[in-house]
C-alpha cells in the first residue's frame, strides 16, 4: 500500500485559534481526520506529522526516503523563505505538493512568493482543507507511479520502524531543548561565579523534581524524576567546569 505524509508546519498545530478567515475554524486534527478519511477512499495509508521547527522539519523530510510515495506539505511561514526545506525537498526525489489553507496570492506581498514551489510537484493554495484533499488525488492519480513498489513495503509496515522514526525525530527536538538549557546554566554559572554564591542549590532542585512528577503520567513519574535528575547533575558538572575555568 502506498503511503502519502500529511506534513504541517509551524503555527499550523494553532488551527481554531489562527484567523478563521484564512484559516477556517477547526483544528489541526480535524484537518488530519480529513485527510486519513480520504486515505481510506483513496486506498492509501495517510500519516501526520507537525512541527514548529525547521530542522526537525527538514529531517523529517529526509526520513521519508524510502519510506512515504508521496508528500502534502504546508511549510507554513518557512513556505516565505526557507532554502534548507526547499533544498530537503529537491534532495528526496519524492513528490511533494505545497499546499496553503489561504490564498498566499491575495494576501501580504512577503507571502505571494515561495521559495519551494520550484521543486513541489504543484501548488494549491485558498481552498482550506479541501486543498490537502485536492493534493492527496493528485499524487495519487499524477504522481505516485501506480506500479512502482510502495517506499514503504518494508519499513512503514514494520512498527518498531515506524517508533523508531517517531524516537529519532522527538530526540532531534529534545537535543535542541537539551542545548538551549545548557546555554542558560552556562550563564547562571558565569552569574554565580560573579556574585560568589554556591553552585548547589537543594531547594531548587527538589522543586524541579516536585513539577517533574507532576507533569507526566504516573506510569513515567519515577523515570523522568531520574531523568530530571541527571539532568540537573550534568548541569552542575558543567558549573564547576565553567567556575574552575574563569
Ligand atoms: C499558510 C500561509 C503562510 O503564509 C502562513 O505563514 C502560514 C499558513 C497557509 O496555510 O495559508 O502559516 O501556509
Amino acid at each position: 500500500m502506498k503511503t502519502i505524509m500529511i506534513m504541517n508546519g509551524p503555527n499550523l498545530s494553532m488551527l481554531g485559534k489562527r484567523d478563521p478567515k484564512h484559516y477556517g475554524s477547526g483544528t489541526l486534527q480535524d484537518l488530519e481526520n480529513a485527510c486519513i478519511n480520504k486515505g481510506i477512499e483513496l486506498g492509501v495509508k495517510v500519516v501526520c506529522f507537525q512541527s514548529e521547527s525547521e530542522s526537525v522539519l527538514v529531517r523529517k523530510l529526509h526520513s521519508c526516503m524510502g519510506t512515504i510515495d508521496g508528500v502534502v506539505l504546508n511549510a507554513g511561514a518557512y513556505t516565505h523563505y526557507s532554502i534548507a526545506i526547499r533544498d530537503a525537498i529537491e534532495l528526496i526525489n519524492i513528490p511533494v505538493m505545497e499546499v496553503h489553507l489561504s490564498d498566499i496570492h491575495n494576501r501580504e506581498e512577503f507571502r505571494s512568493h515561495s521559495v519551494i514551489e520550484a521543486v513541489c510537484a504543484e501548488q494549491i493554495s485558498g481552498m482550506g482543507v479541501d486543498g490537502y484533499l485536492l493534493a492527496m488525488e493528485k499524487l495519487v492519480d499524477k504522481y505516485i507511479p501506480e506500479n512502482a513498489p510502495s517506499a514503504s513495503a518494508e519499513e512503514v509496515e514494520d512498527p518498531i520502524a515506524e517508533e523508531r522514526d517517531a524516537i529519532d525525530v522527538l530526540d532531534a527536538e529534545l537535543l535542541v531543548l537539551f542545548q538551549r538549557r545548557m546555554k542558560h546554566v552556562d550563564r547562571i554559572a558565569k552569574l554565580k561565579a560573579q556574585r560568589n554564591t554556591a553552585t548547589f542549590v537543594p531547594g531548587r532542585e527538589a522543586q524541579i523534581l516536585a513539577t517533574t512528577e507532576s507533569s507526566v503520567e504516573p506510569a513515567y513519574a519515577e523515570y523522568a524524576k531520574e531523568w530530571m535528575k541527571e539532568t540537573m547533575r550534568l548541569a552542575r558538572e558543567r558549573q564547576e567546569e565553567i567556575r574552575n575555568d574563569l
